[in-house]
């Protein structure tokens, strides 16, 4: 069965905890496609040239999740060519059989707009920011100025902006506990999901 799940949403909204909860519960692979973005800003020199090589061992470096690499993740992802250089390998993982869900920021507009789920997940910038600052520490009010400028880099680029596509569910999570946005993603699946037969 080919079965996909778009995730789209700004930084920190939740995208990766209800991905991962909606992939450990129907048994789909799970693609975080921020992370492509990360491990190019990450591998330095020529970014198109990094997206072009861009192989596991780049995947697996452990500085990823730092503000600076989502900060250089941002700068990289507004290049047309270094997105071009990932499509290929988003959309063959997006129909691999067995199910598979992605999450990032044009996975329902742009990698996958035949998806049978998409969700858009967001929270306000200050939810969002409290949650990096509990999470990574640091100067609260400087992570809430990177959030900002993040949600205006990758909402205001040229090419496949942050945006909801216009059938997505949208889920604000700034009002809702973890609990409840699961329960309501898991519902969207179930509600698309192919019936069994017998
Ligand atoms: O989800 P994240 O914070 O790990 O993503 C890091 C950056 O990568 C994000 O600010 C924009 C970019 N990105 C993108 O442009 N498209 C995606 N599908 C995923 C991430």
């Amino acid at each position: 069965m080919q079965f996909t799940v778009a995730i789209d949403g700004p930084a920190a909204a939740g995208k990766g905890t209800i991905g991962r909860a909606l992939a450990a519960r129907f048994g789909f692979a799970h693609l975080d496609t921020g992370l492509l973005y990360r491990a190019v800003g990450a591998k330095g020199g020529d970014p198109v040239l990094a997206a072009q090589s861009l192989n596991a061992d780049d995947l697996a470096r452990g500085d990823l999740r730092s503000m600076a690499a989502g900060e250089a993740a941002s700068r990289v992802a507004a290049i047309a060519q270094v997105r071009a250089a990932l499509v290929d390998y988003q959309r063959g993982f997006a129909r691999r059989m067995g199910g598979a869900v992605l999450d990032g920021r044009d996975i329902g507009t742009v990698i996958c707009p035949q998806a049978e789920v998409k969700l858009y997940v967001t929270a306000s910038a200050d939810v969002r920011a409290h949650r990096r600052w509990m999470e990574l520490g640091g100067d609260a009010s400087q992570i809430l100025a990177e959030v900002i400028a993040r949600d205006a880099r990758d909402m205001g680029r040229s090419d496949a902006p942050l945006r909801a596509a216009d059938d997505a569910i949208t889920l604000d999570t700034s009002a809702l506990t973890i609990e409840t946005a699961t329960a309501r993603a898991v519902a969207a699946v179930e509600a698309k999901l192919p019936r069994r037969l017998g």
